[in-house]
């Protein structure tokens, strides 16, 4: 049920990313609150695989990295800056072992994707997100709730590290 609540939000995000632009009134503060993407991108699950990570710790997470076609053009010819309209997609599942799976092999040694925790996006748009590196960033919890302003402010300092390759850590999986 969780799954079909998750793509009826995402069905009614058809309509795309919210292009929002902060009037000139608004103090830095509030500028980086404006700057965050707040509707799921639409169609992001029939994009196509970028790579998979797997995270352990708090997060204990597999990952799918998924990018439109802009995204993968832009891997694929190996061009950085990533243009406009360039949307990455993260989706996130919890890390679990499968007993089904184990039974058949023998021995206790496979891991599945889990229920899905969150997913994420950075979506390029260089004159509406200038203030971080061109990149708008947006979290949806598995219920399609976006995250809080204190978490979305995270985004962007960190993935600002890695501005080498445009903001982007994941690498194209052949
Ligand atoms: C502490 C650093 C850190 C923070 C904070 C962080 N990320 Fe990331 N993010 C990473 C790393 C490292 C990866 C690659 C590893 C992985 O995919 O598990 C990544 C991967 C991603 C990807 C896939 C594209 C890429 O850059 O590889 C997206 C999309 C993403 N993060 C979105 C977000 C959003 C949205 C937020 C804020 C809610 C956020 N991240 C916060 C470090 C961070």
């Amino acid at each position: 049920m969780k799954q079909i609540t998750f793509l009826l939000v995402a069905i009614a995000a058809l309509a795309g990313v919210v292009v929002i632009t902060a009037p000139a009134s608004l103090n830095a503060d509030e500028v980086a609150a404006a700057i965050f993407v707040t509707k799921i991108p639409a169609g992001y699950r029939d994009w196509k695989v970028i790579s998979v990570a797997h995270e352990e710790g708090n997060l204990n997470s597999i990952g799918a990295v998924l990018g439109n076609d802009i995204a993968i053009k832009a891997y694929r010819e190996g061009k950085l800056p990533f243009r406009d309209g360039a949307i990455i997609a993260a989706l996130h599942y919890g890390h679990v072992p499968s007993e089904e799976n184990n039974q058949v092999f023998g021995r206790s040694q496979s891991f599945i994707a889990g229920p899905p925790t969150n997913v994420q996006f950075m979506v390029k748009d260089s004159k509406t997100y200038a203030a971080t590196g061109g990149w708008g960033f947006a979290h949806f919890s598995k219920d399609g709730k976006p995250g809080d302003e204190a978490f979305m402010k995270s985004c962007f300092p960190c993935h600002n590290q890695i501005k080498a390759r445009d903001l982007v850590f994941t690498r194209y999986a052949p």
